[in-house]
């Protein structure tokens, strides 16, 4: 049995005086919220702040990217020793914002990857296809290609600390959802990979999450799929209401 996990991808929103809003709203709202793990993924700014907020709380914290080298002269990076500090426990990585803006590469992806897990950082590893890959038949190479690439050689023991975020970018904020049946295809898609790669017993166990405009309104039917076992929100992220209301269809 899966446990969901539903997480919020603040992107590049909310100052610290909107995260202590926004997560004094979320306390609230999730205090009864028992079998699906919540996690706010803030700005790397409002960090602390937020870590400091919910320590009292079942909401885990998480943020958006990480350097893959441990400490230096790498002007804007954050490393693990510093998110660990403040008590980050999931990394959002390889995000279709990160690989389109920034040049993130699969190879990229997989050495940040690495470097959490070996510091017991759990990996949120987005993969997805581009609207013209849709249209062209191409959805299931992109997302393989993505899934062995960014996870290329991840014991299957290692896999027990990874979620798998299928994020198709046509999705992405764009006010339209994949199908639940679309969505669902893929997800099994994606085990079916990673049970090739590392067996079906962490097939099995492996937690995905949806992403792309989840909304309260369509969260049951997508959080309902046998192979979707949560969320990675944006838009939806930004307001406590709305991203309960997301957590709370998981339960
Ligand atoms: O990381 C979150 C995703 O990019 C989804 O964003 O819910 O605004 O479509 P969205």
């Amino acid at each position: 049995m899966r446990k969901k996990i539903v997480a919020g991808n603040w992107k590049m929103n909310k100052t610290v005086e909107e995260a202590v809003a926004l997560v004094e709203g979320l306390k609230l709202e999730l205090a009864d919220v028992v079998g699906v793990e919540a996690v706010v993924c803030p700005p790397f700014t409002a960090l602390k702040t937020v870590s400091d907020l919910i320590a009292d709380t079942e909401i885990k914290l998480g943020c958006q990217n990480m350097s893959d080298q441990d400490d230096g002269a790498y002007t804007g990076e954050v490393s693990h020793t510093m998110l660990k500090e403040l008590f980050v426990k999931y990394v959002i990585l390889g995000h279709s914002e990160r690989r389109e803006y920034y040049g993130e590469t699969d190879a990229i992806v997989n050495s940040k990857v690495k470097k959490a897990l070996s510091k017991n950082l759990r990996p949120i590893v987005c993969v997805g296809e581009k609207l013209e890959d849709r249209e062209g038949g191409n959805t299931e190479k992109v997302v393989e290609e993505q899934v062995r690439g960014s996870l290329a050689d991840i014991t299957a023991e290692q896999f027990e600390d990874v979620v798998v975020a299928y994020e198709p970018v046509w999705a992405i904020g764009t006010g339209k959802t994949a199908t639940a049946e679309q969505a669902q295809e893929v997800h099994a898609f994606i085990r079916g990979i990673v049970a090739d790669m590392v067996g079906q017993e962490a097939a099995d166990g492996l937690r995905i999450q949806y992403g792309g405009s989840m909304k309260p309104a369509n969260a049951p039917e997508l959080l309902s799929q046998p192979d979707i076992d949560g969320g990675l929100i944006g838009g939806a992220a930004l307001e406590a209401q709305s991203f309960a209301g997301i957590v709370k269809a998981g339960m």
